[in-house]
């Protein structure tokens, strides 16, 4: 039998700089949910850790760009990304975040032990550094020229056009990606990781012990290893993230991928010390009877199954990982899935478009699961698996059945009777259930197994439709009350086999057959609903996907391709406080538009004149592309700012700034008080 006695899942920390999507969900949080909430239905005890990861670089230049803090960047999306979670079921037993003082602490700590244990080699070395910004520059911060493929946007790390890795020092006239100036060279000292000292044992540990790991992770791990390992820097010169805990180190953090999978400890930790009747948190990081799974994405696996165990092994005390199942990528209409080019389907934005549909998305996600290698996402398959899986089968198998026995028995369990050589082996398809799908579970092969569970219910959709209850109904009532009652305890075993994937249906299937619990134990029994119980109310588990609403998806889809600068219509983080007086120094205004062209020979430039009630001014505005007849204008109210020194552009003078907003297409917009006020009138 095994040892363990407990399994702590862990699912990697999302970084708080955007919103999560569908490739996130695919990839890591439906797998790993699935994964909880079996072994609990198991009665197994389990914890289920999830949280933000809100360090590293990429949040400090978010900050920057958006004039605030990265303090109010991760505040922003950390809420956010905990929202998506909870509102897809996905069933953390904590969410905290990287930057709470527990974290903080235990990575410190966790950074002290081995410091003192002379488990880092110090090393200086010249690092490129911008006398603008007064910051080193992370390698993905600096571009130049690649020396290989003269493309002339390379990243310090990497040329995306030939593919070459890269470091800083090769780039052809470097430049600054903060302040566009040239970097310089500066001695700099840093904290390193020798992974080369871990090379022998973590070859044994992962290419002999852990054969059992998928053939995708234990392959990447295979050619890092037979590359062989070097040092690795934990230690950053930035002023985001947490301090080095020695002496003389300031301006110096660490690295983030660091301290992030501490985070998983650190939040292990909060939630144990609030409840005590969990254990204690080292009980599920250093007992051995412990086994650890990490849910990741493909670029995790070698900071998971390396580094990360190279941390534990370095520090002593802690267990190893047991597995590490890893998803590949998540591919969107053919195209791979990209932040930047707003080439995705964000979750806040699915649940608007789609309400309470949360568990067909998990569904298509894990029917499409990268679960061996890349796959894809389309709409047109999302509405075909709903309408033809979803509704057609498991939802029109519980509806027929709950109808029927509303309709010819008052909604209570009919009584069963003599048993055919069909319902005989129907029973029996249901036997092998529990231990086909615990197969199939136990090894992360989420995708057939929920296969496996929609075939129960093609098999239940059959039995009905081959039996004919309304037909019998007319002349015995007996065996239309056997093939009911035969259809309702499938409907349970649905229930139960379902759970992990559709957690949302399930409980709305549960309360409709009126059962108050069940457990993974009672998959495969005939008796979960008693003879003569009162169901509850029949509602529809699915409902139909018109070709319209998976259409507007895509058309939403392609407007992004025309865009590029698309950070600017999400919602960005707030800016740093104001005050009263700040706010009282601009003198906004509202002005009728008297007259709008565009400026000749320029593609952006609209000037309005404008009657301001002091006399009327000029203001140039770059808004033309949104407004391709701008005479219609005239006579609109527009808001403006008044105190602005005013400049030359193209040779006219502009007295000021119009006000305008931009919509989900990257058109600006004008912004106009919505009703007539008098020209001149303060805004505030
Ligand atoms: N934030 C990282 C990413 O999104 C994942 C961090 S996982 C952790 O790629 F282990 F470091 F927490
Ligand atoms: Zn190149």
């Amino acid at each position: 039998m095994t040892k363990f006695k407990r399994t702590l899942i862990t699912s990697a920390l999302p970084y708080a700089n955007g919103p999560v999507h569908i490739g996130h969900l695919a990839g890591v949080y439906v797998p790993a949910d699935i994964y909880a909430r079996y072994l609990r239905l198991k009665g197994e005890d389990v914890l289920f850790i999830g949280g933000s990861d809100e360090h590293g670089v990429p949040i400090t230049i978010r900050a920057k760009k958006e004039g605030t803090t990265p303090q109010a960047v991760v505040d922003y999306y950390h809420k956010l990304i905990k929202k998506s979670f909870e509102e897809f079921g996905i069933s953390f037993d904590v969410y905290s975040r990287t930057s709470s003082k527990t974290h903080h602490d235990m990575a410190s700590n966790f950074f002290k032990t081995l410091y003192d244990k002379g488990e880092f080699i110090e090393q200086t070395s010249e690092q490129y550094y911008d006398e603008e910004a007064c910051q080193f520059l992370a390698d993905r911060y600096i571009t130049g020229e690649c020396p290989h493929c003269h493309n002339e946007n390379a990243y310090g790390d990497q040329c995306e056009k030939c593919g070459t890795s890269l470091s800083p020092m090769e780039l052809i006239n470097p430049k600054s990606a903060i302040s566009g100036s040239k970097p310089v060279l500066r001695e700099t000292k840093h904290w390193y990781l020798p992974l080369d000292k871990h090379e022998a044992w973590l070859r044994q540990w992962i290419l002999e012990e852990h054969k059992e790991w998928r053939p995708n992770v234990y392959g990447q791990c295979k050619s890092w290893l037979d590359l062989g390992l070097l040092p690795r820097a934990v230690s950053r010169d930035l002023d985001w993230g947490i301090p080095l805990p020695i002496p003389n180190t300031e301006g110096k953090v660490l690295y983030v991928w660091f301290d992030a999978p501490i985070g998983y400890i650190s939040n292990t930790k909060e939630l144990c010390d609030a409840n005590p009747e969990l254990g204690k948190w080292e009980t599920w990081w250093k007992d051995d009877s412990t086994r650890i799974v990490h849910f990741i994405g493909k670029d995790n696996i070698v900071f998971h199954c390396i580094v990360f165990p190279a941390m534990l092994k370095a520090e002593g005390s802690f267990v190893l990982p047991d597995n590490v199942p890893s998803n590949e990528f998540l591919n969107l209409e053919g195209d791979k899935i990209s932040t930047s080019r707003n080439w995705a389907v964000w979750l806040n934005e699915y649940l608007v478009d789609f309400p309470g549909k949360q568990d067909v998305l998990r569904y298509v996600l894990t029917a499409n699961a990268p679960e061996t290698k890349d796959n894809d996402f389309t709409w047109k398959d999302f509405q075909m698996r709903n309408n033809s899986e979803l509704v057609a089968i498991y939802g029109n198998f519980i509806n027929r059945a709950l109808v029927l026995v509303q309709k010819y028995f008052d909604g209570i369990v009919p009584a069963l009777d003599e048993l055919t050589d069909y319902d005989r082996a129907t029973l029996k398809e249901f036997g092998d259930v529990k231990t086909q799908l615990e197969q199939l579970l136990d090894n992360f092969k989420f995708r057939d197994a929920q296969k496996e569970a929609m075939n129960l219910a093609r098999i239940g959709n059959k039995y009905l439709a081959d039996t004919e209850a309304w037909k019998v109904a007319k002349t015995d009532m007996v065996r239309t009350g056997t093939i009911l009652h035969i259809g309702l305890q499938i409907a349970a075993n649905l229930a139960i086999a379902f759970e992990p994937f559709l957690p949302f249906s399930s409980a709305k299937l549960r309360s409709m057959l009126n059962l108050e619990t069940f457990s993974w134990n009672d998959l495969g029994r005939f008796d979960l609903l008693k003879v003569g119980a009162k169901l509850g109310k029949v509602e529809l588990l699915f409902e139909k996907i018109e070709d319209a609403d998976v259409e507007a998806q895509r058309q939403k889809l392609l407007a992004t391709k025309k865009t590029n600068e698309l950070d600017v219509f999400k919602p960005t983080a707030i800016k740093a406080a104001t005050t009263i007086e700040d706010f009282d120094k601009m003198d906004i205004r509202v002005a009728t538009v008297l007259e709008c062209t565009k400026v000749p020979k320029t593609d952006k430039l609209l000037q309005f004149k404008l009657d301001d009630g002091m006399g009327g001014r000029t203001i140039l505005s770059g808004i033309a592309q949104s407004y391709p007849e701008p005479e219609k204008l005239v006579g609109m109210q527009v808001c403006f700012i008044a105190n602005f020194p005013a400049r030359k552009l193209k040779g006219i003078d502009s007295e000021g700034m119009i006000l305008s907003a931009v919509d989900a297409d990257g058109n600006f917009v004008l912004v106009s008080p919505n009703k007539t006020v008098k020209n001149g009138v303060s805004v505030g």
